[in-house]
């Protein structure tokens, strides 16, 4: 990866950006590797999780950055999953008004999902991805068998988001997944090249069709509209649901069965394609029903603040069979609580 990065580079002097998980397996092969190719890496390791995605943590990146003499040509590497890659992405969009950055993604989400389309950015304390900009990689790299270290419940969170884009652009891949499930939980990295490379091109090919989300860019949301709610949900009893903990990819698994579900209520969607969505989810161990009903009170609530921060309708990605979707903002309240309340239903 020295190699990639001495090409964007125009300066000696590199940041590398970690965190403590992912530094542990690579940050000594891939400081040698910038070494071999003649730059001086200031390597910076941050405590893991979204806790790190923070303007506090970027403006002590800064103090790091201009006290390692890096300029506008210098290079900042961002090596681990998406929280790293959002703030080194950030951090190279705003210093000295922006360096070039590559992406080091060791993560399933992020090699998927967050190391493409060219967004970055930090939390604020009420608002995830509130402070952001978009600027684009000078290349992204994803070794798949990182994903070897990676931790199963992360893995998992990833697998919602390929399934997502199966759901949305492509019945070959469903089929693939559907057939693979097995050799993806146990991580075999030949069948992930290829799962990576076909998510990759499918984010990549709606990204670049709307790079600063107009239209098609919005149907990456699908599962992401009442999944969002039931993450923040979660989010207000500590990161928990009905007793269990409920990470993004958990979160987004539910709000796919949600939504297909209230595409099947309206006559859009055999019933078979939402059956076969759920025990997909199933079999990558997400959760596709909850042991206790949701508030769906507090979940509505939720969505139209969504929607407040949005100024405009609430809209919706429904799914019309495997691979297609449709973009609607006409759906209910009363769908919106039908398709919660069977979801309670367990
Ligand atoms: N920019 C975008 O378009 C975009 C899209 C989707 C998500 N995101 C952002 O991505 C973030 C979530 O990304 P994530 O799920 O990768 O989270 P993450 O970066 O926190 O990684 C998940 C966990 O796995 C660990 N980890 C990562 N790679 C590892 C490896 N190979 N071996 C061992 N441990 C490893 C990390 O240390 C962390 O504990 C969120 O902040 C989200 O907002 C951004
Ligand atoms: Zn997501």
């Amino acid at each position: 990866m020295g190699r990639e990065a001495k090409a964007a580079s125009r300066s000696p002097s590199a940041v590398l950006i970690t965190d403590a998980n992912v530094a542990e397996h690579y940050l000594e092969p891939v400081t040698e590797s910038l070494r071999a190719a003649g730059l001086a890496a200031e390597a910076v390791t941050l405590p893991p999780g979204e806790g790190s995605k923070t303007l506090e943590a970027a403006a002590r990146l800064y103090d790091r950055m201009l006290k390692a003499g890096l300029d506008r040509g210098s290079v900042a590497v961002g090596l681990g999953g998406g929280v790293v890659t959002d703030l080194a992405g950030f951090v190279a969009a705003t210093y000295m008004r922006g360096i070039p950055w590559i992406a080091v993604s060791t993560s399933l989400l992020g090699q998927v999902d967050a190391s493409v389309g060219g967004k970055t950015g930090v939390d604020h304390p009420e608002c995830k991805n509130l402070i952001g900009a978009f600027h684009q990689p000078a290349a992204v790299l994803a070794d798949v068998s990182t994903l070897a270290t990676l931790p199963q419940e992360e893995l998992r969170t990833g697998l919602a988001e390929v399934v997502k884009h199966a759901m949305i652009r492509d019945a070959d891949l469903m089929a693939r997944l559907e057939r693979e499930a097995d050799a993806l939980l146990a991580c075999d990295t030949a069948v992930f090249e290829d799962v990576d490379a076909r998510n990759v091109r499918i984010k990549a090919e709606v990204v670049s069709a709307d790079e600063r989300e107009g239209g098609l860019r919005r149907i990456l949301n699908y599962g992401h509209t009442i999944g969002h709610a039931i993450e923040s949900l979660a989010m207000e009893s500590g990161g928990r649901l009905a007793g269990t903990p409920l990470t993004h990819g958990r979160a987004v698994a539910l709000g796919m069965v949600a939504e297909a579900c209230i595409a099947e209520r309206r006559g859009r969607l055999a019933a078979e394609v939402a059956d076969r969505q759920r025990d997909l989810l199933a079999r990558f161990g997400l959760p596709v029903a909850l042991e206790e009903p949701l508030d769906a009170d507090r979940c509505l609530a939720i969505m139209r603040h969504d929607k407040k921060a949005q100024a405009g309708r609430l809209r919706f990605v429904l799914p019309e069979a495997v691979g297609s979707v449709c973009q609607t903002d006409d759906v209910t309240d009363d769908e919106i609580r039908d398709a919660l309340a069977l979801l309670g239903r367990g």
